[in-house]
Parts: structure tokens; sequence; C-alpha cells
């Protein structure tokens, strides 16, 4: 997963004590979170008590085997499922006490997720997908929402393919639609499962070369991308 974070927009929620409104001092924190998944098959505890800090401006990307948790840990922090116990920070929000409607309000202008299977909506055109996060939290006047669209679609290569179902364009087109319609409403927080996983094979190849060492168990890495 990768994640990646705005300064100046996150920067702004942080109050004159330099803690946002529940006393996190991150943008982004997650204290002692575990999570269990109850089956037929029995429990299965997910994460075992991951506590995480992300600060605005960073680019943090967690790597680790399939089946290692990664996944998991992105739906704790976008709250698209809850913890079994522990607690999530996202600037002022506390994730893991909002209700379902406050929710998906929230995630929509907050953050951009890009899922590992990109979740686009199968009968909307690529254009209507990137629109969609825009209509739903009333970003944006309806005309700017079309021509911003365009140009997000524009800004990952496919705006040629605006006109199209989903299921018209390859993986790789998907997952970059998937992009636009993540940066759709601007957040300040960008989240993304897998982003590697559809690169080109040629693309693919080059990189592993360089990073086969992570591979073998869960880490993490850190970056400024937007070092001031
Ligand atoms: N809904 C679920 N019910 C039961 N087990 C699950 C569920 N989702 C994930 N798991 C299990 O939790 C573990 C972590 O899964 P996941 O977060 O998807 O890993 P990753 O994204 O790193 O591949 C896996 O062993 C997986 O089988
Ligand atoms: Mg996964």
């Amino acid at each position: 997963m990768g994640l990646l974070t705005g300064k100046s927009a996150a920067a702004a929620a942080l109050g004159e004590n330099g803690t946002y409104r529940h006393g996190n001092t991150h943008l982004i924190e997650l204290r002692d979170v575990v999570k269990v998944y109850r089956s037929r098959a029995g429990e299965f505890q997910a994460l075992k008590g991951v506590s995480l800090s992300v600060d605005a401006g960073e680019f943090v990307a967690v790597i680790g085997k399939s089946g290692s948790g990664k996944s998991t840990l992105i739906n704790m922090i976008t709250g698209i499922d809850r913890p079994t116990s522990g607690e999530i920070y996202v600037g002022d929000t506390a994730v893991h006490t909002l209700k379902e409607r406050q929710m998906a309000r929230w995630r929509g202008q907050q953050i951009g997720v890009v899922f590992q299977f990109y979740q686009l909506l199968p009968t909307l055109t690529c254009l209507a997908n990137v629109m969609l996060p825009m209509d739903f939290c009333g970003m944006y006047s309806p005309r700017e929402r079309q021509r911003r669209a365009l140009e997000l679609l524009d800004l990952v290569g496919v705006r040629d393919q605006a006109g199209k179902l989903p299921t018209a364009l390859s993986g790789g087109q998907q997952q970059r639609v998937a992009i636009a319609r993540a940066l759709a409403n601007d957040p300040p927080i960008l989240v993304a499962d897998e982003p590697t996983g559809n690169l080109e094979p040629a693309t693919w190849t080059h990189r592993r070369q360089s990073r086969s060492s992570s591979f073998s168990s869960t880490s993490s890495t850190r970056g400024r991308p937007f070092s001031s």
C-alpha cells in the first residue's frame, strides 16, 4: 500500500497547541489496532496491535507478503472496516467512532482511495466514475465537475477512454481511472492498495530487481516527496 499526505490542507487543521481535536499530534495515528476476522473456520487475527503515525507531507509505503494484513490496515485507516479494538485518528476525526453515514461523507472529502481491484462502477463511463465523488459530496459546480474529471483523466493518461465503460479498458488503464477518481475531491490524503501491482511487466521487472529484498517481511519505508 502507499500513503500520501498533502501538507497544506492537513497542516491547517492543526490546533494552536500543535494537536488535533482528539489530542493526536500526527495527521494519521493508529493506537494498538487489533482486527480479528471471525468466520465459520474460526478466528483469525489479521492485525495484532498496530500503532502507526504518519505526518502531513509524508509518503509511506507498507510492504509485506500477501496475507500479511496490508489491505486490512488500509480498511482501518479509510474506515471501510472497523477495528476489533484500538483507536484510529485522522486529523480531527476519530474514525473508529464514526457512524456509517458520517463515514461515507468524511471519506469522500478527506481520503482518496485506490482499491486493489479498482472498484469502478461497471455501468458508468470512466468519466462518470471520476465525477461521482464530486457529485456525492457536492464539490465544485456541476459544470466544473466534468471539466475537472477530464483534466484528471488527462493527468493519468487516459482522457481518450473517458466515454468508455471500465470493462472496455485494460487493468492498467482501469487503475489509472481509479487514481483519477481518488483525486476527484482533491483530498488531503491518498491511500492506494498495491499501487504497483499493474505496472507493465518491463517496469515491474526493473523495480523488482532493485527491491527484491524488501518482500520477505512486512516493513514500511518513508520519504518526503513534497519536501519544503
Ligand atoms: N473478511 C475476511 N474474513 C476472514 N479473513 C479475512 C478477511 N479478510 C482478510 N482475511 C484474512 O486476513 C489476512 C490479511 O488479509 P489482507 O489484509 O487482505 O492481506 P494483504 O492485503 O496483505 O494481502 C489474510 O490471512 C486473510 O485471509
Ligand atoms: Mg491486499
